[in-house]
């Protein structure tokens, strides 16, 4: 059976929709540069190996990279999802995983990269926003799109009630692309994802790059 190990840094929902998807039998573990993650408890209760490799403990980020490199790859996984990992990573460590590591990231990039996405969208008037889920580059949420879901900003939206709108889709959407990977579906080809027979997307909601239908 295919692996996953995910990284969290904090309440971890999106690794918890993970797991309620059906796929917690592939999480190998679930890892967190926090010891105080709240993610971890709920991995814990659901019987998935758990560990801290505290950045604050390691002199520089090549040295955290590396200790983080290290019980990652204990579990040998063949993907590794970053949700809501909250560390910049170093060149070594994401070509280590090219091709296999994948973030979430709350706006429709290439709009909006780095933090504050929602009260940013917000700011510049926007009437959509969403979730972009892609692999991962050296460039800050910059590598090539796998899928993105797209909701309205209504009038009245304010920080915190856009983001409980794209988190409902983060929710739905990032366990799809893992499963995706799984069954071996989803590629990284010379720069772009690709996916395999994917269903023609419902118009204005998700869009997966490569989809050969
Ligand atoms: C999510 O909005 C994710 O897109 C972003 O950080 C947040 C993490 O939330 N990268 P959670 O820890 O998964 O609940």
């Amino acid at each position: 059976m295919k692996s996953v190990v995910i990284l969290i840094s904090g309440r971890g929902s999106n690794m918890r929709s993970i797991v309620e998807a059906g796929l917690g039998a592939n999480v190998r573990a679930v890892i967190s540069n926090r010891p105080d993650a709240g993610g971890l408890a709920y991995a814990r209760e659901h019987g998935i190996a758990t560990a801290v490799v505290d950045h604050t403990q390691h002199p520089d980020r090549a040295a955290f990279d590396h200790a983080l490199a290290q019980e990652i790859d204990r579990h040998a996984p063949d993907l590794l999802v970053l949700a809501g990992f909250m560390r910049i990573l170093t060149p070594g460590f994401v070509e280590h995983y090219a091709g296999r590591m994948i973030n979430i990231h709350p706006s429709l990039l290439p709009a909006f990269t780095g933090l504050h996405t929602h009260r940013r969208a917000i700011e510049a008037g926007c009437r959509i926003a969403g979730v972009t889920v892609h692999f991962v580059t050296g460039e800050l949420d910059g590598g090539p799109i796998i899928a993105q879901t797209a909701v309205p900003v209504l009038a009245g939206d304010d920080e915190t009630t856009l983001a409980a709108r794209v988190l409902a889709q983060e929710h739905l959407l990032y366990p799809r692309v893992v499963r995706w990977f799984l069954e071996e579906r989803l590629t990284l080809q010379h720069g772009r994802a690709v996916l395999r027979d994917e269903a023609t997307p419902a118009a204005g909601a998700l869009t997966a790059p490569g989809a050969d239908d």
